[in-house]
């Protein structure tokens, strides 16, 4: 008879990096792999009488699209690792956010948004679901709990802010977000993919939903794409449902199996990317030849206070944005010296990452002044040795100033 083990998933008790490694794995017996095989398999057998199956539960492992044994882990480890009740997996972030929004949201609702987010998000609620649903969204500054209050309606369902903003790496006060939306009946989502667990769990601050690109931080190694929701079964039940097995979101099989691995030495990566992105930010603030510098971690940065308050303690995060004070030329000119830091979008990989972002675009006007001015660089610190990430820094700037 199998061996009863202890089932390790109750894990809220255990230290950072223990989660990390056991969070959501399920206890087996003799002979069972200790962590979940990867099941390339669309189907699995089905019982002696499928005659009645709903076809359409997304609790039957009967069909990928409906859930799988990888999507099952990966989601339990997600659980978890941002202290919720309940996870959903999906093929990318901007699924993920899709998925949300497409679940809570119904014709002549309204949501208040961040006037500062990643472009899915800002493209979604412009253009995308005002145009297809009839749903009207309010853009507000987060940074401004009252702003929100005053935007809030009786038919606003969401508020949906990001922790850190991408690429303004603004800050928002979860705690105080969460009254504002819970005072108008409306529901707090939170895109929490710049502050991943350890660093910041939302869900203990009063947001309803955390979203996260598991592409980024939590997968790790940028050879993986994928999306979760984590909250509330019941709220999660309806995007399981309706997001994931009847609009057909779902994550494959490889990318979740990489996924929990990648996951699996993230808050070792986490306290690199801090220290190495406090180090260059300091460092490039330091540099004249540097514009300015947006990180959390600064006491320049706008919200450092909010920051300092939320998630100090443990780190800044690993994103920062800045410039060169010159044209795009320049901006260029310094990123083709650079040799260890990638020119490439995405952001959260082990690998230092540089992506330069000009003025032009209708986002651009909720920047700050020197975003709007000079375009920005937005750098995903790696976990690199920050000597060398340093090293690179000055080199480039020395080639592309001249
Ligand atoms: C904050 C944020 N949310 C969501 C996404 C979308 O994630 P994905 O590329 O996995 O769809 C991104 C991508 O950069 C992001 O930065």
């Amino acid at each position: 008879m199998a061996q009863q083990r202890p089932d390790r998933t109750a894990a809220e008790s255990l230290g950072e990096r223990t989660l990390s490694v056991h969070g959501g794995n399920q206890p087996g017996g003799p002979g069972t792999p200790i962590r979940v095989p990867i099941t390339m398999a669309n189907s699995y057998h089905l019982p002696e009488d499928p005659s009645s199956l709903d076809w359409s539960n997304p609790d039957h492992v009967i069909y990928t699209r409906n859930t799988g044994l990888n999507q099952i882990a990966l989601q339990r480890k997600l659980a978890a690792l941002e202290h919720g009740e309940d996870a959903l997996a999906l093929a990318s972030g901007v699924a993920a956010l899709h998925a949300v929004f497409f679940s809570h949201v119904a014709s002549g609702d309204h949501v208040v948004v961040s006037d500062t987010t990643y472009e899915a998000t800002y493209k979604l609620w412009t253009t995308l679901l005002p145009r297809k649903y009839g749903i009207e969204a309010t853009f507000v500054d987060v940074g401004d709990p009252d702003a929100v209050a005053a935007a809030m309606r009786p038919n606003t369902r969401l508020v949906i802010t990001e922790v850190i903003a991408n690429p303004t790496t603004k800050v928002a006060d979860i705690e105080a977000l969460a009254a504002v939306a819970h005072a108008g009946g409306a529901l707090l989502v939170v895109d929490s993919t710049f502050t991943p667990p350890p660093l910041y769990r939302p869900l203990e601050h009063g947001a309803d939903l955390v979203i996260h690109s598991l592409t980024k931080y939590i997968n790790g190694h940028g050879d993986a794409m994928g999306g979760a929701v984590i909250g509330s079964a019941e709220l999660i039940a309806p995007i399981r449902a309706e997001a994931m097995v009847d609009v057909g979101g779902v994550i494959s099989p490889f990318n979740a199996w990489l996924i929990v691995r990648g996951s699996v030495t993230l808050p070792l990566r986490l306290a690199q990317h801090c220290a190495n992105a406090a180090e260059l930010a300091r460092f490039l603030e330091a540099d004249e030849r540097i514009a300015y510098v947006a990180y959390p971690g600064l006491p320049s940065h706008p919200q450092h206070t909010t920051a300092a308050a939320q998630f100090g303690e443990r780190g800044f995060g690993g994103m920062m944005s800045f410039a060169l004070d010159g044209p795009p030329e320049l901006q260029n000119r310094f990123v083709s010296e650079l040799k260890v830091i990638t020119s490439a979008v995405s952001v959260g990989h082990d690998e230092s990452l540089i992506v330069h972002t000009g003025t032009a675009g209708p986002r651009v006007a909720a920047y700050p002044e020197p975003f709007r001015r000079l375009g920005h660089l937005r750098f995903s610190v790696g976990i690199e040795d920050v000597e060398d990430l340093r090293a690179d820094l000055a080199a480039a700037l020395d080639a592309a100033c001249g």
